[in-house]
């Protein structure tokens, strides 16, 4: 593996929040994408930009959006593929297809690192801060950049146009998993369509096989969301996946791991003080 040494440093730097939480906040973030279409916030947005004349499409609300849950398999599916993939994606930002799988890119932790490195040099909290709301806004107008670009026109889509990034808002998929290359990430869903339409027009949660989400409000409330919870069984497509058991090697991991351990540990010491 050719690796920079500062490369590692970087990347263990940011590894107590960064990528440890790169599961859970890219999640956050296609779910968010997802509710906002669901519950037909964003029709409300495109009604108005409409009636301006701006040729767009209505978006939302959709009753059969499904959550989306994290896949180990297609985490390994997206780890296998990006592994020799360059660092820099490719800037036309198309989905495509491995091993019956679609793919996409998606950002990846650099506005993290970039804030992991800066944020130390900076002399005050308050532009800490700053640096952290500012970097946060640009993710933000990035990642819906990248839904809204290649979202389709006209429905139903044919099995082969490009989606890029879109392929994240079909509300039957329920699964996916990424692989973070730090600039940007590679991401894989099971590829089947919905002849051709993203979800189902309709009041949000109300067309599920299974019940809606839960959250509790600011008083303690019990209320329903509008994404319908992933159902429990693995979809067909990720069910028929084989993901080869890769053998760790053994002898002598010891040795090699127990300096990036140290590493990690001065830097998380480090960070205390920060
Ligand atoms: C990636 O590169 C490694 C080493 O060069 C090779 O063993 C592996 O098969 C490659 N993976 C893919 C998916 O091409
Ligand atoms: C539920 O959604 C499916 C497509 O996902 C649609 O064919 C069906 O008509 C919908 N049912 C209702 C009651 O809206
Ligand atoms: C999954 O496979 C089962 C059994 O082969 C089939 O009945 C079902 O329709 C499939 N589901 C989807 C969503 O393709
Ligand atoms: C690991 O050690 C065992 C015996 O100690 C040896 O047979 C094996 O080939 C070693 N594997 C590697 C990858 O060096």
């Amino acid at each position: 593996m050719r690796i920079h040494p500062l490369l590692l440093l970087v990347v263990i730097g940011v590894k107590s929040k960064g990528l440890f939480d790169f599961k859970t906040d890219t999640l956050d973030n296609f779910n968010g994408g997802r509710r906002l279409l669901a519950s037909g916030s964003l029709r409300t947005l495109t009604d108005i930009l409409r009636q301006l004349k701006f040729p767009i499409p209505k978006v939302g609300p959709a009753s059969n959006m499904y959550k989306l849950k994290w896949s180990a398999k297609l985490e390994h599916k997206a780890f296998v593929y990006g592994e020799n993939k360059s660092s820099f994606p490719d800037l036309e930002f198309q989905s495509f297809k491995y091993d019956g799988l679609v793919g996409f890119q998606w950002p990846g932790v650099l506005g993290e690192v970039i804030s992991k490195i800066l944020g130390p040099l900076l002399p005050h909290k308050v532009f800490r801060d700053i640096l952290d709301s500012f970097i946060n806004i640009l993710e933000s107008l990035l990642m819906a950049i990248i839904l809204a670009v290649n979202y389709p026109k006209d429905l139903p889509v044919a099995d082969d146009v490009n989606l890029g990034a879109t392929e994240a808002l079909f509300a039957h998929r329920y699964e996916i998993g990424c692989y973070t290359k730090i600039v940007y990430s590679i991401c894989f869903m099971e590829p089947s369509r919905n002849g051709g339409y993203l979800y189902h027009f309709g009041v949000p949660c109300s067309n599920c096989s299974t019940h809606c989400e839960f959250f509790e409000d600011d008083n303690g409330f019990i209320e329903e969301g509008d994404l319908c919870v992933p159902p429990e069984t693995e979809s067909n497509a990720t069910a028929a996946l084989e993901v080869k058991q890769e053998r760790i090697e053994s002898n002598g991991s010891f040795c090699s791991v127990f300096p990036l351990m140290l590493i990690a540990l001065i830097s998380t010491c480090l960070q205390k003080f920060y």
